[in-house]
């Protein structure tokens, strides 16, 4: 490949970014990928400079290494796991405290390169690890806010096999598919278990848990991808809130379901019960999108337009096996899907382009991980009780307590009753508003009582009623404190449906994660 419209790319970027410190890295003398070469900075050159270039594996690890070198307070990466040829499947992770989870900060992942041949979420993930980075150091105040209080997981590529095939045919040659499998030949957005049908089955009797659903031993029986596995560990180790997956080919944000609620209807509305919060999720990306807000109708995405640019994903097409409803129905995670254009594999110099419309959206979308509430759960003696449910009513649709005994609650707007439970205890409820703005979660701790111990434990505190702002710096959340019923839980000798489930859960933190 040619060097002169990568340097000319590199040098209009230059110029176009307001502050002068932004770019290079290098001149980048071999986008083929010479894994061997160190690039050396140019003289003169700020250690800030992105090079707005396709990576290669080895560059894009060497990128992402120096950059949690760079910002070592607040970066570090690790990895997930390996895919099928053997690569790491390396995660740059933003926070306060890199490596931990800290109580009550809520976690968000973004995952690029499901599909090997669409490259441009890979990219601009390497962006935006560097971005943050030196925005960090530079003392940028909303950036040092978001990595304050948010752990941010940057997953570039999450099909480096299936990029190395694409990128031997290179932009300009690139199919519509090939490289899209990873090396099994697997389409890794199809290959996780299928909990949706299993959720419309349950859905259809009452008072049955639809959240959380367990896998069934027979998808272990078919082939599941190494990529595959290495996420579905990932996303039970730790408690994401909220994710995006990046994808190519169409200009869009989608949400879940993606898998039809008639199987035989190739597309049909098949919403969630969180659809508010979700189109609010979906809306936070492409309203600030400059292209998805454009009004031609000729443009790349232009049928999705009287949309406004979003749409649930079984109502543009149906398919089973994908990860964003997998993340919903087994997990706590909201993920939605961006398709961030027309082109899969675009040249070289429409990557700065791309990273220019996708910044806003990106931080406006990690933004959104301090809606709704978040707090703790815990007994009469302070103690964490970790798996207890967080019910709001009129969304069938529970979250759980981290080991910790954290939660977060994406909610929309509005006026909610939540309720906390977990065996043993009596149910905790609570009246709460969500301000239209807001900036952090409203903290809304639970604090539970064992059951049968009578009604002396509901005498009325004094904060009964109080309406107050818990979080001085927050959104004021309101919370009525309402007496809690004196209704017990259906009473069970056995232990619900769920329960092996949960138990089933090894306590110990896989190996893999503890690579740093
Ligand atoms: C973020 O944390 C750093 C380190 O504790 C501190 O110096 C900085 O002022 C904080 N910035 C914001 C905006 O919270
Ligand atoms: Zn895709």
């Amino acid at each position: 490949m040619p060097t002169t419209p990568l340097l000319l790319a590199a040098l209009a970027a230059l110029a176009a970014l307001a502050v002068a410190a932004y770019s290079s890295c290098s001149p980048g003398p071999d986008p083929s990928g010479e894994l061997d070469v160190e690039e050396a900075l140019p003289s003169g050159l700020p250690p800030t400079f992105i090079r707005f270039a396709h990576h290669s594996y080895a560059q894009m690890v060497r990128v992402l290494k120096r950059t949690a070198a760079r910002c070592s307070q607040v970066a570090k990466t690790y990895s997930i796991g390996r895919s099928f040829e053997g690569k790491d499947l390396v995660v740059i992770e933003f926070s306060s405290r890199p490596g931990q989870h800290e109580l009550m900060e809520p976690e968000v992942k973004l995952i690029g390169n499901i599909h090997g041949n669409e490259v441009a979420g890979r990219e601009i993930l390497i962006y935006l690890a560097q971005y943050l980075c030196s925005e960090y150091l530079l003392g940028n105040p909303r950036i040092q806010r978001l990595l304050n209080t948010t752990r941010i997981h940057l997953l570039p590529s999450m099909n480096p096999d299936g990029y190395e095939v694409a990128a031997a045919e290179g932009a300009g040659y690139n199919g519509w598919t090939s490289g899209r499998q990873n090396a099994q030949n697997l389409d890794l957005n199809r290959n996780f278990p299928d909990l949706t049908s299993e959720y419309y089955r349950l859905a259809s009797t009452r008072g049955v848990r639809t959240d959380h659903i367990p896998i069934s031993q027979y998808y272990w029986w078919g082939k599941v991808a190494p990529e595959t596995k290495a996420i579905m560990k990932w996303i039970q180790t730790i408690p994401f809130v909220l994710s995006a997956s990046l994808h190519g080919g169409d200009l869009v944000v989608s949400y879940p379901f993606d898998f039809s609620k008639h199987p035989h209807e190739e597309k049909m509305f098949s919403p969630t019960p969180d659809e508010k919060m979700f189109k609010l999720l979906a809306r936070a990306y492409a309203d600030v999108h400059p292209m998805m807000m454009d009004r031609s109708e000729n443009r790349c995405g232009g049928n999705f337009l009287k949309r406004g640019s979003i749409i649930n994903g079984a109502d543009w097409y149906s398919f089973t096996g994908g990860m964003s409803d997998f993340n919903y129905l087994h997990t706590n995670c909201f993920e939605i899907t961006v398709e961030l254009g027309c082109v899969k594999f675009p040249p070289e110099e429409a990557l700065y382009g791309l990273w220019q419309h996708n910044k806003e959206p990106l931080l406006n979308f990690l933004e959104m991980v301090h809606r709704g509430i978040k707090g703790v759960v815990t007994d009469k003696y302070g103690k964490p009780v970790k798996n207890a449910r967080i019910l709001v009513k009129g969304i069938r649709h529970d979250v759980t307590t981290a080991p910790d005994g954290d939660y977060w609650r994406l909610l929309p707007p509005g006026s909610h009753i939540v309720i906390a439970q977990a065996p043993g205890y009596s149910k905790v409820m609570k009246r709460v508003t969500i301000p239209l703005r807001m900036k952090r979660a409203g903290r809304v701790d639970f604090i539970l009582q064992p059951l049968g111990t009578g009604p002396k434990n509901f005498l009325p505190g004094p904060s009964r009623a109080l309406p107050r702002s818990l979080d001085p710096q927050g959104a004021p959340a309101q919370l009525d404190f309402e007496p809690p019923r004196a209704r017990r839980q259906p009473a069970s000798g056995s232990k619900p449906w769920w329960w092996a489930y949960f138990t089933s859960l090894s306590p110990h933190k896989p190996r893999w994660l503890l690579k740093y």
